[in-house]
């Protein structure tokens, strides 16, 4: 059986919902496994503060969760129309993994979660997409053939499922947002699948 490294960091809890759905998607599909991976906290003082293990969640993912995975789905906060820097900084020790390649040719998506509907899920996105190109990784979005991207009134978009979560952070998943996020699970498992049969 081959992984799915659904990767993400989620500070209120938004982002940690969508990642737990769209691994739903990832198995309901195929043979595939989802593995839930997140990132510690940063700090302004340069220091180590977290334990190794988080205190619950999903584990902190490891370069080698990078290297042996099929596919990687990346979530996170929109944090002034961008990612948040927990996730950054992660990916910015990936250089290793960039200078052999190791991450050539992976299929990559991306999801977001935002307080105001306007307030830059698709720049976040998008500014996701960056780091995953020069790691030569093929990006994967949301067709309109699942058709609630046409009908939802808070998040999804073309370019990954996104989520709505209020001024307090606490609006649930609508049903929309809930489908777009398994379908784009779905829709990573089963390239990931034709990809290594090729
Ligand atoms: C520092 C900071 C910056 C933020 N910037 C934005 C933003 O640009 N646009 C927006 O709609 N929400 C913004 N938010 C709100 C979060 O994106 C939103 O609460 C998100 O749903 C949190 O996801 P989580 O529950 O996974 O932590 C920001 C929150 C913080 C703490």
């Amino acid at each position: 059986m081959s992984e799915i490294l659904i990767l993400y960091y989620s500070r209120y809890g938004a982002t940690a919902e969508m990642a737990r759905l769209i691994a739903r998607g990832v198995e309901e599909e195929s043979d595939m496994h989802a593995k839930l991976r997140t990132v510690p906290e940063v700090s302004s003082v340069c220091e180590a503060i977290e334990d190794a293990i988080p205190k619950a969640g999903a584990p902190y993912v490891s370069e080698a969760d990078l290297r042996e995975c099929s596919g990687l789905i990346l979530g996170s906060p929109t944090r002034f129309g961008n990612m948040a820097a927990p996730l950054k900084y992660f990916l910015d020790t990936t250089s290793q993994l960039w200078m052999s390649g190791a991450l050539i040719g992976k299929p990559a998506s991306v999801f977001t979660s935002t307080s105001s509907l306007h307030g830059g899920q698709e720049t976040t996105l998008l500014s996701m997409m960056l780091p995953l190109m020069h790691h030569g990784m093929l990006l994967l979005g949301v067709p309109y053939s699942e058709t609630n991207l046409l009908h939802t009134s808070s998040g999804g978009t073309p370019y990954g499922a996104s989520h709505l979560a209020g001024a307090d952070s606490k609006l649930p998943l609508s049903d929309e947002e809930k489908q777009i996020c398994r379908t784009q699970g779905r829709r990573m498992a089963a390239l990931a699948v034709r990809l290594a049969a090729t």
